[in-house]
């Protein structure tokens, strides 16, 4: 871990303690406006990225969404057990709510609800066949510690899919900062009609964000094999999927 005071608290390996308490009321307050926001300002690739994640998994799969925020991926796991996690009590509050009413209409049983961080997370080890992070691998206050731990609770020869903020490398980064300072914070204003709307915190975990490699060594490091990057279509998102060995 480098130095951070110079960035405000962020660096690609992690955030720290005061940063990270001032960025989860920030995320709290994206609650009501959340999937407007995100549909806007990747002009409605959000849904496509999502599904290409979700086909990851399969009916039947034990599954754990890390950093589940207000259900918006949750929501469409189908036939599957079900775990949400999230260290925010309001933003678990939302996400049960919405999830639990769709797994009821659907026949399913209720999904689990863990209010936790990623790098500590009061589950057992070896239990789940998939574990997804959407949009919440950028906010670990810990990345390698965040991985470690979702390592322990996969199941032998399960996959980690992360999708978050495309980063490919340095250049495909400047082009991203240049969207996220400019038509992303436009959106944010336009649909908040708050000039200090939080997606400007947003902006700050993507600046300080790492490339593919810089994730894929992390992976490694950890111990995942089959470490894949790419971005997807149209390049907004990042999905890194990695494995945890046989034995
Ligand atoms: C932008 S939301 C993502 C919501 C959702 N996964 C989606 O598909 O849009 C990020 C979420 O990550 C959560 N988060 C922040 N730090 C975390 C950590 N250290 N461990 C797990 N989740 C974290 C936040 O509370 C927030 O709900």
């Amino acid at each position: 871990m480098s130095d951070r005071t110079g960035t405000g608290g962020f660096d690609p390996s992690g955030i720290d303690d005061d940063a990270w308490t001032e960025l989860e009321k920030q995320l709290e307050a994206t609650i009501p406006v959340y999937d407007r926001v995100n549909r806007i300002m990747t002009l409605g690739f959000d849904k496509g990225m999502r599904r290409h994640v979700r086909n990851h998994a399969k009916s039947g799969m034990n599954v754990l969404e890390v950093g589940c925020g207000p259900g918006s991926f949750a929501v469409d796991l189908v036939g599957m057990e079900l775990t949400c996690l999230d260290p925010s009590t309001e933003m678990l509050k939302v996400c049960r709510k919405r999830v639990d009413a769709i797994r009821n209409k659907r026949g399913e049983a209720p999904a689990k609800y863990v209010e936790a961080i990623a790098e500590d997370m009061p589950l057992p080890d070896n239990t789940f066949d998939r574990v997804f992070c959407l949009f919440s691998f950028r906010d670990f206050k810990d990345k390698k510690q965040g991985l470690s731990e979702i390592f322990r609770v996969l199941k032998p020869d399960g996959q980690l899919v992360i999708c978050d903020a495309g980063k490919a490398n340095k250049i495909h980064g400047l082009f991203g900062r240049l969207y996220m300072m400019t038509f992303v914070q436009w959106v944010a204003r336009w649909v908040t009609k708050d000039p200090n709307h939080p997606w400007k915190w947003l902006a700050k975990t993507y600046t300080h964000y790492g490339t593919h490699s810089y994730y894929k060594k992390m992976l490694n490091e950890v111990g995942f094999i089959d470490v894949k990057a790419r971005l997807l279509f149209p390049g907004m998102s990042s999905r890194f999927k990695a494995k945890k060995p046989q034995k």
